[in-house]
């Protein structure tokens, strides 16, 4: 069969033989020879991960919260696709999506100004399933879809350039979303994957992601009895109360149906510094909290935190958390307004306090490549404000 044409080959620089991207044979043997095949619990923890209909995922005690990550990350990636086409990127957008998991993302991208996304990940599975919901999305969209490339590879450990179909590839937006901390086991896996993510962005380009903030992991290891801290729908268990390691500080996390492996401790100052090298320029650093305060009154974004239920009415009949106390900061809202307007019947969309407990662990981050010869600062405040979402409805 002649795979010329099959953008998921690549001629063999030796042999000329063609081989396959998204082969998971030739990941695993890249990988014996990267890492002498040690069995990668986070790869396994992906691979085995079901995949949920929407009826499961409505039923979840984390739907609200998955739905707030959801919209975090289409605003994060909107924001900074409006940037590049306001300072004068007029052709499509090229992109890509470290760690893009089944392709949650793809949608997102398809919304946007966007030419092609090359999508990567660690897990072969999800690679697979990402790349089936691209061809049903394709598909749909009587192939008016953006141009894919998918290709299984640890970015932590493996050159990505090499592994590109056009060995120049550029990109203008590269996505890491809820990723980058797993490449925190070590100084050299953390610069990889930073090497992967920014050395192919062309100047004016943005590193654009979430990631778990360490600053607040630090405030709830030091409150906590045990070493641990969470709640119904998350955990967290660290080993000690020690200082955290540059590098290599690991915890373990657990999220609901969703997460149970080991994490490490990456640090915005770690993040910079190692993103600094490679000539990016910290521009954005939320909290949750802070990023939904900068985007909620957007009109846009404020019609897309209602359209994908990114929030919970309240009040409701049917409250996702029963957790006495969960709702006190909404009732506090609500009783404040009926007090001033008595005929009133207030409504606001907020997360239980559980649900809030678990998503104010993420900050959001964006990186700018500068010229190397460009001495622009830039201020990024440190964000520490974790107040819970609260948007009012109606009155
Ligand atoms: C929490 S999921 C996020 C998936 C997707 N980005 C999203 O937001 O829906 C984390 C993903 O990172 C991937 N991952 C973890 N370490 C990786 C690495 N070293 N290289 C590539 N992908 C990695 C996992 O396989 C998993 O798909």
């Amino acid at each position: 069969m002649d795979r010329s044409s099959d953008k998921n080959y690549k001629r063999d620089g030796n042999d000329g033989h063609k081989r396959k991207h998204t082969d998971v044979e030739s990941f695993h043997k890249r990988r014996r020879m990267v890492d002498g095949d040690s069995s990668n619990v986070v790869a396994r923890h992906y691979n085995q991960l079901p995949e949920s209909g929407l009826r499961q995922r409505k039923q979840s005690k984390i739907y609200f919260m998955r739905n707030f990550n959801n919209w975090v990350k289409s605003v994060l990636m909107k924001t900074f696709q409006i940037r590049l086409d306001t300072e004068g990127q007029r052709s499509g957008i090229v992109a890509l999506d470290v760690g893009c998991g089944k392709g949650g993302d793809l949608l997102k991208w398809a919304k946007g100004n966007v030419n092609k996304v090359i999508c990567t990940d660690l897990a072969a599975t999800s690679i697979e399933q990402c790349k089936d919901r691209y061809g049903s999305n394709k598909q749909k969209a009587r192939g008016r879809i953006f141009d894919a490339e998918f290709i299984v590879a640890d970015s932590s450990r493996e050159k990505l350039l090499d592994l590109f179909d056009d060995p120049g590839q550029m990109f203008d937006l590269v996505s890491i979303q809820f990723v980058v901390h797993y490449s925190f086991e070590s100084e050299s896996q953390a610069n990889r994957m930073i090497q992967n993510c920014c050395e192919r962005l062309r100047k004016g380009g943005y590193f654009i992601g979430t990631t778990v903030n360490s600053k607040e992991l630090r405030r709830r290891l030091d409150e906590s009895e045990n070493n641990s801290f969470g709640n119904s729908v998350y955990s967290v268990s660290f080993s000690s109360k020690d200082k955290f390691n540059d590098f290599g500080h690991t915890y373990n996390f657990h999220l609901d149906g969703v997460v149970d492996c080991p994490e490490y401790v990456a640090s915005r100052e770690n993040l910079e510094n190692i993103a600094k090298k490679f000539g990016m320029r910290l521009v954005l650093w939320k909290t949750f909290s802070d990023f939904f305060a900068m985007n909620a009154r957007d009109r846009e974004f404020k019609d897309l935190l209602k359209r994908i239920k990114a929030l919970e009415y309240f009040p409701s009949r049917s409250p996702n958390s029963n957790k006495p106390g969960d709702y006190d900061h909404a009732k506090a809202v609500c009783d404040d307004i009926m007090e001033k307007y008595p005929e009133s019947n207030p409504r606001v969309g907020t997360l239980s306090s559980t649900e809030w407990e678990a998503a104010s662990l993420y900050v959001a981050f964006a990186f700018k490549k500068i010229d190397e010869n460009d001495d622009e600062t830039f201020d990024v405040p440190a964000s520490d404000i974790n107040d819970i979402p609260l948007l009012v409805l109606s009155r």
